[in-house]
Parts: structure tokens; C-alpha cells; sequence
């Protein structure tokens, strides 16, 4: 008999199946925190919860029962997905359950800030009869910035549409063409979007890249009147620029479903006017419960009595010995993926091709991992072997992978192509030794660059002095250069070369502009990879 146990309140079409799972029995055990938490959690085979239990390294740590963890919902942030991995203990989530009715949230909060509900609502508690002081707008004819459109992004713009909205949309990984027909204007950066929207709603996960996405410098950009709405995650506005901008008059709204801190029950936007919030209420509908309930069970369940393994957020889908013979490549790999995601974003299609005797191996799994770099900075969810070619899938990129026996330059190596509407960039990745990922080739040029760390790459003319420039400029701006690599055109001196700086931390703005004014200098960028021997957790042993 498996023993099931419920950490949060799972709606009661789950129970009753768990209730009516053979070899399965649960327990109810909401509110657990520490030693009780894990004392508790050490009687059971699986577990299912939602965002209320918060299972740190501390609680899972030790735990040699317990062998997953089911998320009724899309955020596993209050799982600790490393120690759950160093435990053994599979983390899975429901990814789509409670889609369509946080889409209706981030609508209903669009049409409560334009419509005043709230405050009138309170004015007539209040024995008010105002019908002046609440005049509202109307959406219809009104353009909708939308900022991520994966899941729910998209479900909002679908009801946006039947509103007679016009949508302007930004998204990394969607394509112009996928774009168009869905009825979107793709823009081409969030800037791009600010002067033309009367409304901004984001449905991204919380990133280093979207923490702060709408700060002042935005605020500056937007129309006056402009009205934001956040159900996706707290911190993607900043919350102090939102009082200023509601102070000075350029916000007339703000919406928010989700805070930096949460519980929230103490903010300075709470009570100011144009202001609406509910706490954290997205998913919570009887169908959304219903549906990430009646679908976690499931998942519970099978992976209790079959193995079956699905919507896994931590684990490869290999045995440990062939983990262990592939690990160098599939860092390489998953490295790969995050440099081209740095070098170009809004790839349209893939190419990876194997080469050497690398090609004798399970390079399914490589390719898996690649895609899991590609994509792991832009998604919700955590991208891992198990789920991400389904979610290149999904956004409509293109996958193709070719193997060749001849070994080239290496006894293996790996090259992946993306291309996007404008244009296609290669690289070519290398294993030195057993564990040493090597950058070898970049659209042409040969180098040997460490694929690790912080990496500054700048295109130049191949003149004197470019080298010493940029490290003087580094040395201005107090950053190390701790490796350095140079590749020709052709291998030709006097043309066209790439330069890939190794940095100990990342430089300035001001820093990465001093480098970019030089005369010789065509572009300048950072791309920041994993320190070297930092894996995944689904590549860790
Ligand atoms: P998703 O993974 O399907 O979509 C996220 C999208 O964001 C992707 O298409 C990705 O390409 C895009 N993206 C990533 N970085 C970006 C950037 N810098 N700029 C623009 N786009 C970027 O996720 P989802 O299921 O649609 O969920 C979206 C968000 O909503 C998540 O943060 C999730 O945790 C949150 N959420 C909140 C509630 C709630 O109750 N309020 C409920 C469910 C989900
Ligand atoms: C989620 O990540 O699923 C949402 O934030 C909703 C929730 O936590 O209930």
C-alpha cells in the first residue's frame, strides 16, 4: 500500500480519487512546518500540495521514503527542486489546470481598473450615490500590451480580441508568423511596445530578465493614463516606481494579483486611488482547483503504482549509468543551448549536428539538453531532459538533428544553428578532457573559448590594439578577465574576428558602451553561462 498525504487544501474531486485509487491511501495534513513537517513527511510515499507548504532542503533532506512531490499548480517555487533531486524525489507539476481562469483574472482586473469597481462599489458602502467622480473607459478600440505569450499570455490575448482590443505582444520565443495569426502585432523589444499601449498585462515567470521590467525609465515611455496589470509574478513591476507613477498622474491604474513578498497584507499601493488587488486569486476557481487536483492526483498516482514519469520539473529520464558516461556532453550541451539563447533570441528553428564518436551514444538525450539551455532563462516552468523538446514544441520552434561518423577536428563534437526572421548564427562545442566544455567555433570562426562563467564576445577588425583596448577598458571599469580567446575570419589576420572574453563579474552598462564606442569594435554583448562544474539538477550525480 502507497501512503498518499495532502499538505494543502486539494480540492474534493481529488480526494475522492485518491479515496478510490487502488493501493493507494492518503491522509489530510494541512498547516505543517518544521520538524512536524518533516518528521510527518517521512510516513509517506508521495505527496500532493499547492503553495501553502514550503519544502526547503531542511524538510526533504534525509528522506529516503518519500518519492514525489505533486504541485496542484504551475509554481513550484516553494519547492526546493535541488534537494528534492538530492533526495530522489521526483517534483511534478500541472501546468495547464489553471491557465484559462488566471487569463480570466488578468481580464477581470483589465476591466475593473477601467470601470472604477472597487472604489464605486466602496462609495456606496460608504453611502455614496457618485456617479461623477467614477467615470471609467472603455476597452474596446484600446491596444493591450501583452508581455509573454506562452500559456496564459496567449488565453488573455484570445479574450482581449473579442473584446475589440488591438494587441501588441512581446515574446522571445514567439515567431512573427505565429504572431500574425494569432491575431498579434509582435514587437520587437518591451520599449518598442510602451508609446503605443494603453493597457500592459505580463505573464512571465520571474527572471533575472524580468524583475524590474517596468520601472521608471518604462514608466517615462508610456502614454499618460496608462493602466498595468501583474497576475503572473510579484517583482515584475517594481512596486515603488507604480506609487510614483499613480502620485504624478502617468499611471491612472494598477491591478495586481502577485507581490515580491508574499503574504501581502501591508503595501503602500493598498488604498491609493486607481488601484486594485486581490491576493494571489488567480487560480482560484472551482474549475481551475478541480482541474489541477483531479490532475495531480493523477500524476501521483500513476508514478506510485506504474513509474510513469510526466510533467517532471527535476529529473533526467536516464539511468544512472549512462548519466555518467554522457555528463560532459549533455553539460556541453545544456551550455550550447544558453549561449545561442545569449547570442540570438526568437529562434524560429534548430539545427544540431553531431559529429565524431559522440554520435555512438544516445544524442536524443543531448538534444534534449541543448533545448533545455535554449529555453531554461525565458520559462515559468523548469526545463529539464523530460520536457524540453515538447516545449520547443510548443512555441512552435523547429528541431532538426542530423549525426555524422567522421570526426573532423575533435573526436566529438557538437554544433548547434538557430535561426530566426533575420538571420542564423552557429556554434561548435567540444568536450577537453572529461569534463572541460570548449567553445570551438562561432559563425565561422575557430577559437577555443571556455564556455563558463561571464562571457564578454565582441566583433571587431582585426587590427592592433582591439585586445589591449578592451582590457584596458575592463581594468577602468574594475572588471578581471580571467580567459580570452580570439577567432579570424578564415584564420586570416587582417579581416573580420570575434573576441570572447572570460569576466570574474559582469560588467556595466557604461563599461559594455565604452567597448562598443570603440572604432574598431562592430558589437558587443554578455552572456552569462554556469560557473564551470555547476550542473543542473538534473545533471547533477
Ligand atoms: P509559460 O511558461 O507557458 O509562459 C511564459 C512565457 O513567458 C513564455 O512564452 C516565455 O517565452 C515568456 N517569457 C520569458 N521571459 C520573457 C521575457 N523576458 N519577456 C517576454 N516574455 C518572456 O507560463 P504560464 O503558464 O503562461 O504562466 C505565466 C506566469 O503566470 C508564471 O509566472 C506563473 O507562475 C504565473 N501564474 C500565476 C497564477 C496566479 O494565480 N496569479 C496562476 C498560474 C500561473
Ligand atoms: C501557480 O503557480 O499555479 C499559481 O501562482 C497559482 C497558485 O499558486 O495557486
Amino acid at each position: 500500500m502507497h501512503k498518499v498525504i495532502v499538505l494543502d487544501d486539494l480540492a474534493q474531486e481529488g480526494l475522492d480519487l485518491l479515496a478510490a485509487a487502488e493501493g493507494i491511501e492518503y491522509e489530510i495534513c494541512t498547516g505543517l512546518k518544521g520538524d512536524d513537517l518533516r518528521n510527518r513527511l517521512m510516513e509517506f510515499d508521495g505527496a500532493i500540495c499547492r503553495s501553502g507548504v514550503k519544502l526547503m532542503p531542511d524538510i526533504l533532506e534525509g528522506n529516503s521514503r518519500l518519492k514525489a512531490v505533486v504541485r496542484a499548480g504551475v509554481g513550484t517555487d516553494n519547492i526546493d527542486k535541488p534537494a528534492a533531486t538530492r533526495a530522489g524525489i521526483v517534483v511534478m507539476n500541472t501546468p495547464a489546470g489553471n491557465t484559462l481562469s488566471t487569463a480570466e483574472q488578468a481580464i477581470t482586473l483589465m476591466m475593473g481598473l477601467s470601470r472604477n469597481l472597487a472604489p464605486a462599489y466602496q462609495s456606496l458602502c460608504e453611502g455614496r450615490w457618485d456617479r461623477k467622480k467614477y467615470m471609467g473607459t472603455q476597452v474596446a478600440g484600446k491596444t493591450l500590451g501583452v508581455i509573454g505569450l506562452g500559456r496564459i499570455g496567449l488565453a488573455v490575448v484570445a479574450r482581449a480580441l473579442a473584446l475589440e482590443m488591438k494587441i501588441l505582444g512581446y515574446d522571445p520565443f514567439m515567431s512573427k508568423e505565429r504572431a500574425q495569426e494569432l491575431g498579434i502585432e509582435l514587437v520587437e523589444t518591451v520599449d518598442e511596445m510602451l508609446p503605443e499601449v494603453d493597457y500592459v498585462t505580463v505573464h512571465t515567470p520571474l527572471t533575472n530578465e524580468t524583475r524590474n521590467l517596468i520601472d521608471m525609465p518604462q514608466l517615462e515611455k508610456m502614454k499618460t493614463g496608462v493602466r498595468l496589470i501583474n497576475c503572473a509574478r510579484g517583482g515584475i513591476y517594481n512596486e515603488a516606481a507604480m506609487v510614483e507613477g499613480l502620485k504624478s498622474g502617468k499611471i491612472a491604474g494598477v491591478a495586481l494579483d502577485v507581490y515580491e513578498e508574499e503574504p501581502c497584507t501591508d503595501s503602500p499601493l493598498f488604498g491609493m486611488p486607481g488601484v486594485v488587488c486581490t491576493p494571489h486569486l488567480g487560480a482560484s476557481t472551482e474549475e481551475a482547483q478541480t482541474q489541477v487536483a483531479v490532475e495531480a492526483v493523477g500524476l501521483l498516482t500513476d508514478f506510485l503504482t506504474t513509474g510513469t514519469i510526466r510533467h517532471a520539473v527535476n529529473v533526467a529520464p536516464l539511468d544512472p549509468k549512462t548519466l555518467e558516461s554522457l555528463r560532459g556532453y549533455l553539460d556541453v550541451a545544456y551550455r550550447l543551448g544558453m549561449f545561442m539563447a545569449g547570442v540570438q533570441s526568437g529562434a524560429k528553428s534548430c539545427r544540431l549536428i553531431y559529429r565524431g564518436k559522440i554520435t555512438e551514444s544516445d544524442t536524443k538525450v543531448l538534444t534534449a539538453a541543448f533545448s533545455a539551455g535554449l529555453l531554461q532563462q525565458a520559462l515559468s516552468a523548469e526545463v529539464n531532459l523530460v520536457n524540453a523538446e515538447m516545449m520547443l514544441q510548443e512555441r512552435g520552434i523547429a528541431l532538426a538533428t542530423e549525426s555524422r561518423s567522421d570526426m573532423g577536428a575533435f573526436s566529438s563534437s557538437m554544433t548547434a544553428e538557430i535561426t530566426t526572421d533575420q538571420t542564423t548564427h552557429r556554434a561548435t562545442g567540444t568536450v577537453f578532457g572529461q569534463s572541460m566544455p570548449r567553445l570551438v567555433a562561432l559563425d565561422g570562426y575557430r577559437m577555443e573559448a571556455y564556455l563558463d562563467g561571464c562571457l564578454l564576445i565582441f566583433t571587431h577588425e582585426d587590427v592592433p590594439g582591439i585586445i589591449g583596448g578592451v582590457g584596458t577598458i575592463c581594468g577602468q571599469h574594475g572588471v578581471n578577465i580571467g580567459q580570452m580567446a580570439v577567432g579570424r575570419a578564415e584564420e586570416q589576420p587582417r579581416g573580420h574576428a570575434i573576441g570572447i572574453l572570460n569576466l570574474d563579474a559582469e560588467p556595466s552598462s557604461e563599461a559594455l558602451e565604452d567597448i562598443r564606442q570603440m572604432a574598431a569594435i562592430s558589437s558587443a554583448k554578455v552572456i552569462q553561462l554556469p560557473q564551470a562544474g555547476d550542473l543542473p539538477s538534473w545533471l547533477q550525480g
